[in-house]
């Protein structure tokens, strides 16, 4: 039987190791970790999901109490059109981000960033395209668009110097969500470097109703395939969720995905952003403590941990700090529920909303635990010492397992 390292990905005139480590908002996949992905020969990603937030963590920059400095007035009001991400400002943000950990990269390997359509900062498509730019600006690798159909995306950046030399892909959950890409962008010439499939079993939002569980991974990427040869276009494609094991992988390669994208089993790695406490609440779940529920005020269905703190918590919107999630018209689908219960309880100190979440805070303070499908099996990868608690992995551990292991063996630390 093959291994994952018997298959090489071709991007860019680079020979990589097929392993990609998706991206994972709010700095959960770290610079760190993206750094260490790219030393070890394959792809690693940042994301830009709260980058002024992310800045101020990275570097001590103050962006975020100068936007409440700004908006503080505004924090009791329900409308909240009129709060601002400061372009500029977001440049500077996503230009730090970018900028140090491209200087710091070593190896071989590249570094993306993954942007979120869905984070529509009450301005979807000026923000968009100084995310873009900026992180092109800074060196970047290259860009995966997620969470949406990015139909405009690529012309945002069409007059950007690198838009034809950075690597630049999309995350889809059907051959339709590609059809409809592909055909929208037919006039830019411009194919995307990559296409990551990204089935049922995922970490983060997913790209399903909530019938995911009708779906699979090796269904869509073999529609894929299929749509693209049946085109004539050559787009590597990388297989992505509930990939466990370097086996996992390889059936993957084998079947005809240029790559695997992975990223749960990295969620327990020194290198990850998630607190130490945190990490051990993945270890410890069982398959009994993973929901897909309809909370993030995204609309779409987002997998976690059923005992995150953020779920059920009433907290005030805190959108003069954050905002990433107002829509166009400066509205987010938790605020209208958090307005709902207060109103329902007029006297309470604190009210609990059970129907969306804050998902800017509480991501932005790793209070929602999100996971995929195979969370739970997260335990047996390790040893556990004499207090009970798990060892932590380091990530070029977990890199080189899923590089070499075969005959689903996962490689427990020394
Ligand atoms: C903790 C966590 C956070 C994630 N955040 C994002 C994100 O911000 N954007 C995104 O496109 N995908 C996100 N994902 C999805 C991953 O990038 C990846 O495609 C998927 O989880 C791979 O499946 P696996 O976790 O089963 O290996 C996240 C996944 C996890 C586990």
């Amino acid at each position: 039987m093959k291994r994952v390292d018997d298959f090489r990905l071709q991007l860019g005139g680079k020979e990589l190791v097929p392993i990609v480590i998706g991206g994972m908002g709010v700095d959960i996949s770290t610079a760190e970790l993206a750094l260490e992905v790219a030393r070890l020969g394959g792809i690693g990603h940042i994301s830009d999901a709260m980058v002024q937030t992310v800045s101020d963590r990275r570097f001590d920059t103050k962006f975020v109490s100068e936007k409440l400095k700004k908006y503080k007035t505004n924090a009791a009001s329900s409308d909240k059109s009129s709060v601002h991400f400061n372009l500029a400002v977001l440049e500077e943000a996503t230009r730090y981000h970018v900028g140090r950990t491209m200087e710091a990269k070593r190896g071989d390997g590249m570094i993306f960033i993954n942007c979120m359509e869905k984070l529509t900062m009450n301005a979807p498509r000026e923000t968009l395209r100084m995310r873009l730019s900026a992180a092109l600006d800074a060196g970047i690798d290259g860009i995966t668009l997620s969470a949406g159909l990015h139909l405009g995306s690529f012309a945002l950046i069409e007059d950007h110097p690198r838009f034809r030399d950075a690597k630049l892909g999309i995350i889809v959950s059907s051959p339709r969500a590609l059809a409809m890409f592909l055909r929208k962008n037919a006039r830019l010439q411009r194919l995307p470097d990559y296409i990551v499939v990204e089935g049922p079993l995922a970490g983060g939002h997913l790209g399903f109703g909530m019938d995911w569980a009708k779906y699979d991974l090796a269904t869509l990427v073999a529609e894929v395939l299929a749509y693209l040869k049946s085109e004539h276009l050559e787009i590597p494609v990388i297989a992505a969720g509930g990939i466990f094991t370097g086996s996992d992988a390889s059936a993957f390669l084998e079947q005809g995905a240029a790559a695997v994208q992975v990223a749960t089993r990295f969620t327990v790695t020194q290198e990850c952003g998630l607190p130490d406490k945190v990490k051990q609440e993945y270890f410890k779940a069982s398959e009994d403590d993973i929901e897909v529920n309809t909370i993030s005020p995204t609309g779409y269905p987002m997998r976690m941990l059923k005992g995150s703190p953020g779920i059920g918590a009433g907290i005030r919107p805190n959108c003069e700090a954050y905002g990433y999630l107002l829509d166009a018209n400066g509205r987010c689908a938790y605020i209208d529920a958090y307005n709902r219960q207060v109103e329902l309880h007029p006297d309470a100190k604190k009210v609990k909303v059970t129907e969306k979440t804050c998902l800017c805070t509480h991501m932005r303070n790793f209070d929602i635990w999100t996971c995929g499908q195979t969370a739970w099996r997260l335990k047996d990868t390790t040893r556990r010492a004499t207090d009970g608690s798990y060892r932590l992995l380091t990530a070029e551990h977990v890199f080189r397992d899923y590089q070499f292991s075969v005959n689903q063996k996962i490689a427990l630390p020394d």
